[in-house]
């Protein structure tokens, strides 16, 4: 498939979903999908992506300090590695046209710090203008799967849970929970995806969103 003349700005697909979904062996498929479709592909993570942002998201991530981490703290720290991400991968990136493909972006932070450790929302949207003024993802691919099936990978995969992992199931629940709302509420935006079944029927419905937005003027 050829690219048109519409698609000459970069766009910005991000991947959600909880823990154990799929989410790495998904995200390097799409950037293969669209690598084949000759695209310039800048595959990138939060938190990270830079090496400052990716030392905040050590902070983030690591489970073995007694001093508990303040949630209000948190969250700063996760919009303080995104700013930081802007302005050194995505935003020079999607100047150049390419496109950004970003293993969680700011619907984490609403399902994570807003649905699992119940900070306001407002704050959350009052960080999000701040830090990333008019930019939001042109696509969301929400990988969605049931709890259970969930837990089970990430329990198969064996590596040590970092702070996030060592939270109880309930808080899980509510980040699914809030996901989910997020993508009741976005539905322009963000495609949910059923993540439970086998892998080339979820990868079929990846094509189809990706399809849908490669076709749609920039
Ligand atoms: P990952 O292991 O899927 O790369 O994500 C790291 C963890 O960071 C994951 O448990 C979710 C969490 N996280 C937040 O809590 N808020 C955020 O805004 C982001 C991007 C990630």
């Amino acid at each position: 498939m050829e690219r048109s003349r519409f698609q000459e700005k970069g766009r910005f697909i991000t991947l959600e979903g909880g823990e154990g979904v799929g989410k790495t062996t998904n995200m390097a498929w799409v950037c293969d999908w669209l690598s084949a479709r000759g695209i310039e592909v800048v595959r990138t993570r939060e938190p990270g992506g830079t090496p400052r942002a990716e030392a905040i998201r050590e902070l983030l991530l690591d489970p073995t300090s007694d001093e508990p981490l303040d949630d209000d703290a948190e969250l700063l720290l996760v919009f303080a590695a995104r700013a930081q991400h802007l302005a050194q991968v995505i935003r020079p990136a999607l100047a150049r046209g390419a496109w950004v493909v970003c293993d969680r972006f700011t619907d984490a932070t609403f399902a994570y710090q807003g649905g699992g450790r119940g900070l306001p929302v407002e704050r959350i949207a009052t960080l999000e203008n701040f830090v990333q003024g008019e930019l939001r993802p042109d696509l969301t691919l929400l990988l969605d799967m049931p709890l259970a099936a969930a837990r089970q990978r990430l329990a198969a995969r064996g590596s040590a849970p970092d702070r996030f992992e060592r939270e109880r199931e309930a808080f899980f629940t509510r980040v699914r929970k809030a996901y989910l709302a997020q993508a009741a509420a976005a539905p322009e935006r963000i495609a949910v995806i059923d993540a439970a079944g086998a892998l080339d029927e979820v990868q079929a419905r990846l094509a189809q969103r990706l399809s849908t937005l490669l076709e749609t003027p920039s």
